[in-house]
């Protein structure tokens, strides 16, 4: 890659804009309004506003290995927290993807270094749901269907802070959790019953 291919990407990008927009930077440099905060995976196949076919401006993106939002996570919860707070979102996203090396690295016997301490938090969704995982002979169904539980788990640790608890109830701010399955570029909607799962960790993970 040649990085100077990049600045002249850029050069032409903004000629792009310019052309259908004259005031399109002058408008974006104005602030930010997205209604959306989108937490996916880093993997350079997975991008954020491309696949949902949003513009700059429209989703606030946090990206870290296989989409987590562990609770001692600074970056995570920063995150949460000014999107929730300030940016006022009224919709949270959780994107998995399959062929997620990260999960499938969790699911491995291999010392990781420093990546296992943020790995062991998938095998924490595995161990939760091992029934069910080992009942699956196929390995990649197997390895298909963590990924969706690993989403639904992270979903769970975003409804177990206290500003979305808060903004849930006083404006009915929404959890979603999706797959991204690179093989067909499909956007899945899991479709999870959070009302349940609320009712199910409420009792020990209330807050406000
Ligand atoms: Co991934």
């Amino acid at each position: 890659m040649k990085f100077e291919q990049i600045f002249q990407n850029n050069r032409e990008w903004i000629e792009e804009k310019l052309k259908t927009d004259s005031d399109y930077f002058k408008n974006l440099s104005k602030g930010q309004n997205p209604d959306i905060l989108y937490i996916g995976c880093s993997d350079s196949r997975v991008t954020a506003e491309e696949l949902m076919g949003m513009k700059p401006g429209e989703v606030f993106v946090h990206r870290n290995i296989a989409n987590m939002v562990p609770n001692t996570d600074l970056s995570a919860m920063s995150v949460i927290n000014y999107a929730v707070n300030h940016l006022k979102v009224n919709h949270i996203v959780v994107c998995g993807h399959y062929y997620c090396t990260g999960v499938k690295a969790a699911m491995q016997s291999a010392d990781l270094g420093l990546l296992n301490p943020w790995l062991r938090n998938i095998r924490d969704v595995y161990r939760l749901y091992k029934d069910e995982l080992n009942a699956i002979d196929d390995e990649e169904a197997k390895y298909n269907r963590l990924v969706e539980l690993n989403v639904q788990e992270q979903c769970v640790n975003v409804l177990k802070t206290a500003e979305v608890q808060k903004a849930c109830r006083e404006r009915r701010l929404t959890v979603h959790g999706w797959v991204f399955d690179i093989h067909s570029g499909k956007l899945i909607d899991l479709k999870i019953d959070f009302d349940k799962i609320l009712n199910e960790i409420m009792e020990i993970y209330r807050i406000v």
